[in-house]
């Protein structure tokens, strides 16, 4: 066990303060001078980094989270939020659904929209299987009232963190706050700090694999306080660009339309975005949809990108730090998940039974259902948005594709059983 672990502190940190959430440095803790210590030392307190701690301390195994933004701006982030069953079930099990299981709200098809026709895919008749809607903002709230609730530390607004000694088993952070710098020992180090974190950038290039495809368009994306206009999710292939129709709760919508990368949000003032979703609608569908005044709108762009390996030493890589995928095929948290339950388990069966098997085998099994996750969700960016530099034979193809989807139980089948979300 990892020797110097105070049982008394609820929190995991070897010092002489019980700690409390939203943790401010103790004033006793002379920076500098008393090295903290814990066993998973976690960065980035977004959806990853959060459903990683509470999982391990559910289980008696202490961590600590370094988040550079205050928890007000993590949750202020507008992200999507489509669940497979898989993540659910996680959820669940880490004993974070209270909120999903009374406000999410299961879907049991999807709607594809071409030719001002709309296609209905009937996930739960092609997979016996659901997904659940809700939002990824609602979900990072459950899991930081259930860190505060068992007593968690999240250390927010810390700066400059960085890596130390991965290679040769002393892992530790450093960062600063509030002026002073500290240091944090652990067993082992998580990078779950996204695309723009310091885990990825904290490894020797040579040691690294990375693989990309940037798409050039971006999403511009609507919250609006209106009805959703269809109880399921409409994604819409249109000469005029990819649009799609998804919601929040039956009174919040989210709505989203390809643009090119040069936009610029004061570009699409509301009554255009509303102009341009309707026109790249079926005509019953534009007619009924409710508009209103934006309460957030904002430019994504979109990227396939994926690194490899994902384990460096004591450093692990999960989430957004080790892989990015375009929104289309709903699968970014949901990967997110699905490397923290393979990297709960083996830490997990590394503390209990001290075999580092699962550790060894991470960055394989985690990168075996990125790819295909990958895969899928580059497909769907290609059958749904315009390509213009594809010319005519490239629509030609994209119109026999979607020929083909319509007309085939199979590959709706297919279309189905990856989006519901592949074994793990
Ligand atoms: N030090 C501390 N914290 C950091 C640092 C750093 N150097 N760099 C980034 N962070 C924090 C960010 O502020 C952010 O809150 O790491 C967190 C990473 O969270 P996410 O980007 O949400 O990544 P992840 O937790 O892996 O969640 C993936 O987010 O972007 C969506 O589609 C994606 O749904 C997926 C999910
Ligand atoms: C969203 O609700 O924001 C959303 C839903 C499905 C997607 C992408 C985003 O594929």
């Amino acid at each position: 066990m990892f020797g110097v672990i105070d049982p008394g502190s609820a929190s995991g940190i070897a010092t002489n303060q019980v700690l409390h959430s939203e943790w401010a440095m103790p004033s006793s803790l002379k920076p500098g001078k008393e090295t903290l210590r814990t066993q998973v030392g976690i960065i980035g307190g977004g959806p990853s980094g959060l459903l990683l701690s509470q999982i391990l301390h559910r289980v008696g195994i202490e961590t600590v989270v370094l988040e550079r933004r205050s928890r007000a701006y993590v949750l202020g982030r507008i992200r999507a939020g489509v669940l497979e069953q898989g993540m659910v079930d996680l959820l669940q099990e880490a004993g974070v659904s209270g909120g999903m299981d009374r406000n999410g709200d299961p879907h049991e098809g999807i709607r594809i929209a071409y030719d001002g026709r709309r296609h209905r895919i009937d996930l739960k008749g092609l997979t016996g299987k659901t997904v659940m809607l809700y939002g990824q903002t609602e979900l990072t709230r459950d899991l930081y009232e259930a860190r505060d609730a068992m007593g968690g530390v999240i250390l927010h607004e810390v700066e400059n963190v960085a890596i130390h000694g991965i290679s040769d088993d002393t892992p530790a952070l450093t960062w600063c706050a509030g002026g002073e710098s500290y240091r944090l020992e652990c067993e082992f180090i998580i990078g779950c700090d996204g695309f723009h974190g310091v885990s990825r950038r904290s490894i020797p290039p040579e040691g690294l694999r990375e693989y990309e495809r940037v798409y050039p368009f971006g999403w511009l994306g609507v919250l609006s306080r209106t009805r959703p206009v269809n109880d399921e999710l409409i994604y819409a292939n249109h000469p005029r660009g990819f649009a799609l129709c998804s919601m929040r709760s039956p009174a919040l919508s989210r709505y989203y339309v390809q643009c090119s990368l040069d936009d610029r949000v004061k570009d699409w003032p509301d009554e255009r975005f509303w102009g341009e979703l309707k026109a790249r609608l079926p005509e019953e569908v534009a007619a009924r949809l409710e508009t209103g005044p934006s309460i957030e709108k904002s430019i994504a762009p979109l990227r396939s990108f994926v690194v490899e390996p994902l384990r460096h030493g004591r450093l692990f890589l999960a989430g957004d730090a080790a892989h990015i995928v375009p929104p289309t095929g709903a699968k970014g948290l949901n990967l997110a998940a699905s490397d923290i339950r393979y990297l709960s388990s083996a830490l997990i069966a590394y503390y209990r039974h001290g075999s580092d098997a699962g550790l060894e085998r991470y960055s394989e099994q985690a990168l075996a259902r990125v790819w295909k996750a990958e895969r899928f969700s580059w497909w769907m960016t290609g059958l749904l948005h315009r390509f213009p530099e594809t010319g005519e034979f490239g629509d030609r193809m994209q119109r026999a594709e979607l020929d083909y989807l319509f007309s085939s139980t199979a590959a709706m089948t297919s279309l189905a059983e990856n989006y519901v979300g592949l074994p793990y």
